[in-house]
């Protein structure tokens, strides 16, 4: 049976790029046969140092997120990373046979100081962490966007590098892109990744007002409808793509590619952009109210799902413990 395994930080509400690059496709297989573990990744967003109240928030906000999209609880298993410490028992023992130059090359770490974050010593050590989270639950398949590709890989590396020194042990994983190609990567409002640490992303479930306001910040140009323009290149369409069926986007870039006078403008495409979003997710909005509003039913689920997930990981943990002379 092929297990499934992926988390998300709670490190604000859940954006466009998390749903198309991750919680779709989590969504998805998790109807399919075989094991699946999801989890809010708690420990991971502290290294953002967030709030103690916002945290909390953002931790109930991401398991509502999951559960209003569609993630059957019975059938895949949902829980929040702190939930099993024995995955910083597994990060210690992981960090013992892990090279700095090996943390020094991760993209995310790097990107983030390129933006002039400062980083702590739990940001440069989570692809640590990541792994771990990864091979306590033996995972085969981790479905993830683009940016956490690297993260996955490194966690092949640890693995392998375990298993040499202590015999086999740890499971390879392998990534999982979302199957349409242009989801790995969703742009952000200026057209840089979304990210929430970046400040260009836009909630999944924002709506009315804030929803217009935020679809007015996507960057455009001042040319004219009427020019004739590359499709190719405007952020807008990138953004319609992910909401429209594919005839309607064809006929968007063809008219904008052809100019003239009946060539659509920029304010046409936001109209039909906040329309398509509203729809989009209208059902699933409507389930988060519902859940919302019966805290102890989260909790339920939310604490199930941390026994069964800890039951697994305390298995690989004893099995490593053993492995390297601990037990
Ligand atoms: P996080 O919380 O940054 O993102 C969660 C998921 O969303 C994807 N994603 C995107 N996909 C496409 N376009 C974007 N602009 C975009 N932004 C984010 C991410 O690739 C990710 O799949 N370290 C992870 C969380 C984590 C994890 C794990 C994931 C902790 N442990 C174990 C998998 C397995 C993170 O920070 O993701």
């Amino acid at each position: 049976m092929v297990t499934y395994l992926s988390g998300i930080q709670p490190s604000g509400r859940q954006h466009y790029g998390n749903y198309f690059g991750a919680l779709r496709q989590h969504v998805e297989l998790s109807h399919q046969e075989g094991e699946h573990f999801y989890f809010i990744a708690d420990y991971h967003a502290l290294t953002s140092s967030p709030q103690p109240d916002e945290l909390r928030e953002w931790v109930r906000e991401t398991a509502v997120t999951y559960l209003a999209l569609g993630l059957d609880p019975e059938h895949a298993v949902l829980f929040r990373h702190s939930a099993v410490p024995e995955v910083t028992e597994l990060t210690w023992l992981l960090s013992c046979v892990t090279g700095m130059g090996l943390l020094e090359r991760a993209h995310s770490y790097k990107d983030k100081l390129q933006k002039g974050l400062k980083p702590n010593v739990g940001l440069f050590v989570y692809p640590i962490l990541m792994a771990a989270d990864i091979l306590a639950y033996d995972a085969d398949v981790v479905p993830v966007g683009k940016d956490q590709v690297q993260h996955v890989e490194m966690a092949q590396d640890m693995a392998g590098h375990f298993n040499n020194l202590y015999g086999e042990v740890f499971h390879r994983p392998e990534p999982r892109l979302p199957e349409n190609e242009s989801h790995a990567r969703i742009p952000g409002l200026d057209g840089e990744k979304m990210s929430k640490s970046y400040g260009n992303h836009v909630w999944v479930f924002e709506s009315g007002k804030p929803l217009v306001k935020a679809v007015n910040r996507i960057v455009t140009d001042s040319r004219p409808p009427e020019d004739s323009k590359d499709p190719d290149g405007i952020l807008l369409l990138d953004f319609l793509r992910l909401f429209v069926p594919p005839a309607e986007f064809d006929d968007w870039c063809e008219r904008v590619r052809a100019g003239g006078e009946g060539a659509p403008g920029y304010g046409h495409m936001k109209k039909r952009l906040v329309e398509v979003i509203e729809d989009t997710f209208a059902p699933a909005r409507a389930r988060r109210e519902e859940l919302l509003a019966d805290p102890a039913e989260l909790d339920r689920i939310l604490e199930r799902g941390a026994e069964k997930a800890r039951a697994r990981a305390t298995a690989t943990r004893d099995r490593a413990l053993s492995a390297c002379g601990l037990r």
